[in-house]
């Protein structure tokens, strides 16, 4: 499945996104509060590629972006109803995750029919934090030591956005 936004591509992952996914995925600064560490050899990548496609659409529906053709991150709900996005450094800042974002949360609702969408999201990311409260999400609890990561413990805070918020944020 694809669809464009104004300025995007959004499709099904494929076995030859690996090295564009790979570029983000071991890239320190994408991987800061990710739920692993940067990803060292391809064969990470490989695997997190294949789970990506092998995703079922009764489980979740994760999308590839492409900005002029060349894979710059990936948006969408990878196990229902949890919301995942992540976008290389250098696409930053330009609007594209939340550009991306939208026609997610538009078939979160309205094709899939789901009472809310989740994120969880770590403390210190401010980036993600700011763009998902522009989204219209807003938190509901927080949790200390959810997440190991390499030797580290990592916190949660979780957030929610239901179809009603939604429809008042919608670009
Ligand atoms: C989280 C992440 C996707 C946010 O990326 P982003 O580019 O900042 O997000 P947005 O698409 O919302 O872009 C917003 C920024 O683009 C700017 N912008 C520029 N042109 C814009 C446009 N046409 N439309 C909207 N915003 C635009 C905004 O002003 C804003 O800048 P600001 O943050 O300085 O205010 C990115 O930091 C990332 O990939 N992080 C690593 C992965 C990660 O942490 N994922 C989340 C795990 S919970």
């Amino acid at each position: 499945m694809e669809f464009r936004t104004e300025r995007l591509l959004l499709r099904s992952a494929r076995a030859d996104d690996l090295k564009g996914l790979h570029a983000i995925l071991s890239d320190p600064r994408a991987m800061a509060y990710w739920s692993s560490p940067p990803h060292q050899k391809l064969d990470q990548t490989r695997d997190w590629l294949a789970s990506m496609i092998a995703i079922q659409p009764s489980e979740g529906e994760d999308f590839i972006v492409e900005f002029e053709g060349q894979l710059i991150g990936k948006a969408g709900l990878w196990r229902f109803p949890e919301i995942g996005f992540i976008f290389h450094p250098e696409h930053w800042g330009r609007g594209f995750a939340r550009e991306a974002l939208a026609p997610v949360l538009d078939r979160a609702f309205s094709v899939h029919g789901l009472p809310k969408v989740d994120a969880d999201v770590d403390p210190r990311n401010g980036s993600s934090l700011k763009l998902l409260g522009r989204l219209g999400f807003h938190e509901t609890g927080r949790k200390e030591r959810t997440w190991l990561i390499a030797d580290q413990w990592c916190d949660s805070i979780y957030l929610e956005l239901d179809a009603g918020g939604w429809r008042q944020r919608r670009p």
